[in-house]
C-alpha cells in the first residue's frame, strides 16, 4: 500500500489562537479521578489548564450573549472547551441558578468521564455540586447545579415531567451525532421551553453544541436561534489518501501503523479508528506480537484499545503520559471521534469504517453493520491528529472514494426501530406521534412498523383512530429498558420465574462480565466450562451470576473466573433497581429454581420477535422475515443446532450473526403469539 503526496491540507479548518489545552499529568489525573484529596499545585494546574483552553479568551462576552438568549447554537472544534466549560460559566456568572444546568452526552462513558473532570476543575467531590445521572446510576444529590446526564435520561425524566421543571438551562451537546434519544429531545425541550413561557414558569434556556460547521438545520428549527462561532484552534492537518482501494482496511491499517513506526520520532503517537471490540483486541495482539519481533534499535511501541465497553481503569491509561521514547497506539473505535480527547496525538488513521446501526422497516430487521463513515465523520478523525501540534491522517481509502462517502451521518432515527422511543412518546402523551415536531422526521413506514411492534407486545391499541398505550404498555415504559426485556419482566410471573429474569436482564444491560483475553483463551476455555448450558447463552450467564453470589462475589473468584468483578456488582445494582419498578407494580417475585424450561418459555413469550428457525441445510433464517443469519462464535451453541433460537441482537460483518442465544420450542413460539406465527412456523402445531 502507498500514498501518494499530501492531498488536500485540512489547514483551512478553523484558525486562531495559538493557545492549545496541555496534556493533563498523568499521575495527578489517575489520583485525582480515583477520588482522593488534590493538593494546592494540583487545583492551579487546573485552572491554569482552564485559563488556556481556546474558550477562555471569548469567556466574557460568551456569558453575555448566554445571558440575553433563550436558545443558543454553540459551534466550535472538538477540545475548544465547550462542554468542561460553558456549564461553569454560566454558573459562575449566576446564570440559571434558580435551577440545575443539564448537559446531555450520547455515551454514558462521556457523562460520566466529563462530570468526573469537571468536578475536579471545580475541586469539589463529585456527585455535590457536580454529578452525573446515567442508566441505572445516579450520582447527584440535592446540592448538585450542574449536571451531566445521557441524553436518554434526560428523555426519561421528561416523562416524569415533560415541563422539564428542575432544569434551568438544558445543554444538549455533540448534536452533531444525532442520536436518536438527542433528536426526540430537540421536540420536548422545545416544547417545554413554549410551554413554560406560556404558564409564565420559569424560562428554560436551550443551548445546542455542535463540532460541525452544518448547523442551519438546528437554527431552523429553533426559530432560527443566533449561532455563535467559537475559534478553536486547529493545526495544520496534512491528508493523504491510499492511490488504490483497500479491500482489506485491517491489514492496511496495520501497515500504516508499522510504516509510522519506522519513520516518525517515538513521541509521535498514533489513533486508529476501528470499528469494535473482538477486532481491535486482536489488532492490538498483533501489533504488540509484530513490535517483539522488529529489528534491534527500533523505538518501542505500547497499544492500548479503547471501545465503550472497555472497564473504565483501562480506558483511563489512554489519557496518561506514556515513557519517553515509546510510542502510544492506541487503536479506538468511533468513541475517540468525539466523546473523549486524547492528547499527544501526531498520526491518525481512519479506515473509513464505523459499526452502526442499520434498519429495514419492511423486514423489521435492526442490525449493527460495519459501514463507510460520513465526510463529517472523517473530518471529525482527521481532526484529532492537529490538537497540540500539526498533525497527519492516513486515510485508507482513495480520494475518490471519499467523495462518495455522504456529507453527514443520517440520523439515527432514520436507521434504527422506533419501538422504544414510541413507547416513551406515548408515555410522554404526545397525542399524535405522527406530527410530532421531529427534527427530522422518522420514515413513515418506520413508525408503521414500530407501532406494529408495539401491538405485537401488547403495549399499545387503537381506540377511535388513535394508538394509546394498554396497561402493560404503561407498565413497560416505566422500566429504563427496551420494550421487549420490560415485557419479559412483566410476563415473568406467569411462568414463575421472576427472580431468574431479573438477572438475566439486569445481566445483559451491563457492559459483558466475562472478559475473554486471547493470549490465555485455553485457560478461559476450560475455566468456564463448569459454566457452560446446552440451552445457551441466558442460562450460562445465569449459572456464572449465581456461582458469583454463592462465593460472596469474592474478588479472586472473579480473577481465576475471567469475571470482570466491576461489571457483575453493576449487574446486582441494576438487579436491585429493577426489581424495585417490579415491586412497585406489585409483580410477584419468585423462583423457577432448577426449572430451567420456565424461564425459557418466558423469554420465548417475550422475544417471539427475535427468533431463528434451523433449516434442512443446516443454516437458520430469522422467523420473521426469513433473513439468512449465523450463530455468532462467542456463543455458547457455537457448535450446536437447535431447531429454534432466540437472539438478543443481530451482528452483520462477514455474515449476519445472531449474538446472545437461548434454545426454545418451536411450541412456546407459536403459544406467544399464534395469529402472527400461524403465518411463519413450519415446526410447530398449525
Ligand atoms: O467540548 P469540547 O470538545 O470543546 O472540549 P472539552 O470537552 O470541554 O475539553 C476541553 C479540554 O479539556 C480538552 O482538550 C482536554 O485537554 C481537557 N479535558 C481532559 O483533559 N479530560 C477530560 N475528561 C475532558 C477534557
Ligand atoms: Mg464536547
Amino acid at each position: 500500500m502507498s500514498f501518494p503526496g499530501p492531498g488536500r491540507a485540512a489547514s483551512n479548518r478553523g484558525r486562531g489562537d495559538p493557545m492549545e489545552p496541555r496534556p493533563p499529568p498523568a499521575k495527578k489525573f489517575k489520583t485525582s479521578l480515583s477520588g482522593q484529596r488534590r493538593d494546592h499545585a494540583f487545583i492551579q494546574e487546573r485552572e491554569q489548564q482552564r485559563r488556556g483552553l481556546p474558550i477562555y479568551r471569548v469567556r466574557g462576552k460568551l456569558i453575555g450573549q448566554l445571558r440575553q438568549l433563550d436558545t443558543a447554537i454553540i459551534i466550535g472544534e472538538t477540545g475548544s472547551g465547550k462542554t468542561t466549560q460553558i456549564p461553569q460559566y454560566l454558573y459562575e456568572a449566576s446564570i440559571g441558578r434558580q435551577g440545575v444546568i443539564a448537559i446531555t452526552q450520547p455515551r454514558r462513558v462521556a457523562a460520566i468521564s466529563l462530570a468526573a473532570r469537571v468536578s475536579e476543575e471545580k475541586n469539589t467531590e463529585l456527585g455535590t455540586l457536580i454529578g452525573y445521572t446515567v442508566r441505572f446510576e445516579d450520582l447527584t444529590s440535592a446540592e448538585s447545579k450542574i449536571k451531566f446526564l445521557t441524553d436518554g435520561m434526560l428523555l426519561r425524566e421528561a416523562m416524569g415531567d415533560p415541563l422539564l421543571r428542575r432544569y434551568s438551562v438544558v445543554i444538549l451537546d455533540e448534536a452533531h451525532e444525532r442520536t436518536l434519544h438527542t433528536d426526540v429531545l430537540f421536540g420536548i425541550v422545545k416544547a417545554a421551553q413554549r410551554k413554560r413561557k406560556e404558564f409564565s414558569k420559569m424560562p428554560l434556556k436551550v443551548i445546542v453544541m455542535s463540532a460541525t460547521m452544518d448547523v442551519d438545520l438546528f437554527s431552523r428549527y429553533f426559530n432560527r436561534a443566533p449561532v455563535l462561532y467559537l475559534e478553536g484552534r486547529q493545526h495544520s492537518i496534512q491528508i493523504f489518501y491510499t492511490k488504490e482501494p483497500q479491500n482489506d482496511y485491517l491489514h492496511a491499517s496495520l501497515v500504516s501503523v508499522f510504516q509510522i513506526h519506522q519513520e516518525a520520532p517515538p513521541s509521535h503517537n498514533v489513533l486508529v479508528f476501528l470499528t469494535g471490540q473482538e477486532e481491535i483486541e486482536a489488532m492490538s495482539r498483533t501489533c504488540r506480537e509484530i513490535a517483539k519481533h522488529l529489528p534491534q534499535g527500533s523505538p518501542q511501541m505500547s497499544v492500548f484499545p479503547l471501545y465503550a465497553s472497555l472497564p473504565h481503569l483501562q480506558q483511563l491509561r489512554v489519557f496518561q503520559l506514556g515513557q519517553k521514547d515509546c510510542r502510544k497506539v492506541i487503536l479506538s473505535t468511533n468513541i475517540a471521534e468525539t466523546s473523549v480527547t486524547i492528547p499527544g496525538i501526531k498520526y491518525v488513521v481512519d479506515t473509513g469504517m464505523v459499526k452502526a446501526k442499520r434498519y429495514t422497516p419492511e423486514s423489521g430487521l435492526e442490525v449493527l453493520a460495519v459501514q463507510q463513515v460520513s465526510k463529517a465523520q472523517a473530518w471529525q478523525r482527521a481532526g484529532r491528529a492537529g490538537r497540540q501540534q500539526s498533525g497527519i491522517c492516513y486515510r485508507l481509502y482513495t480520494e475518490g472514494e471519499f467523495e462518495k462517502f455522504l456529507n453527514m451521518t443520517v440520523p439515527e432515527i432514520q436507521r434504527c426501530n422506533l419501538a422504544s422511543v414510541m413507547l416513551q412518546l406515548l408515555a410522554l402523551r404526545i397525542p399524535n406521534i405522527l406530527t410530532f415536531d421531529f427534527i427530522s422526521k422518522p420514515s413513515p413506514d418506520a413508525v408503521r412498523a414500530a407501532i406494529e411492534h408495539l401491538e405485537l407486545l401488547g403495549a399499545v391499541e387503537r381506540k377511535d383512530n388513535q394508538i394509546v398505550l394498554t396497561p402493560m404498555g404503561k407498565k413497560m415504559a416505566a422500566f429504563p429498558l427496551e420494550p421487549r426485556f420490560s415485557k419479559t419482566l412483566l410476563l415473568s410471573p406467569e411462568f414463575h420465574c421472576t427472580e431468574e429474569i431479573l438477572t438475566i436482564i439486569s445481566l445483559f444491560s451491563v457492559d459483558s462480565v466475562l472478559y475473554n483475553p486471547l493470549a490465555k483463551r485455553d485457560e478461559v476455555h476450560s475455566v468456564r466450562k463448569k459454566f457452560i448450558s446446552s440451552e445457551g447463552d441466558h442460562m450460562t450467564l445465569l449459572n456464572v451470576y449465581h456461582a458469583f453470589k454463592n462465593v460472596g462475589g469474592h474478588k479472586e473468584w472473579c480473577r481465576e473466573n475471567f469475571v470482570n468483578s466491576r461489571n457483575m456488582t453493576m449487574v446486582a445494582e441494576v438487579r436491585r433497581q429493577l426489581r424495585d419498578i417490579c415491586a412497585k407494580f406489585g409483580v410477584q417475585l419468585e423462583s423457577s429454581r432448577s426449572d430451567t424450561g420456565n424461564i425459557r418459555r418466558c423469554l420465548a413469550h417475550a422475544l417471539f420477535l427475535n427468533a431463528a428457525e434451523l433449516q434442512p441445510d443446516g443454516t437458520y433464517a430469522t422467523l420473521d422475515s426469513r433473513q439468512p443469519v449465523a450463530i455468532h462464535p462467542s456463543s455458547v451453541l457455537f457448535h450446536c443446532k437447535p431447531s429454534y433460537v432466540l437472539y438478543n441482537e443481530l451482528l452483520h460483518t462477514s455474515k449476519c450473526y445472531m449474538r446472545d442465544l437461548c434454545v426454545v420450542d418451536a411450541d412456546w413460539l407459536y403459544e406467544a403469539a399464534p395469529g402472527y406465527f400461524g403465518r411463519k412456523l413450519k415446526g410447530a402445531k398449525s
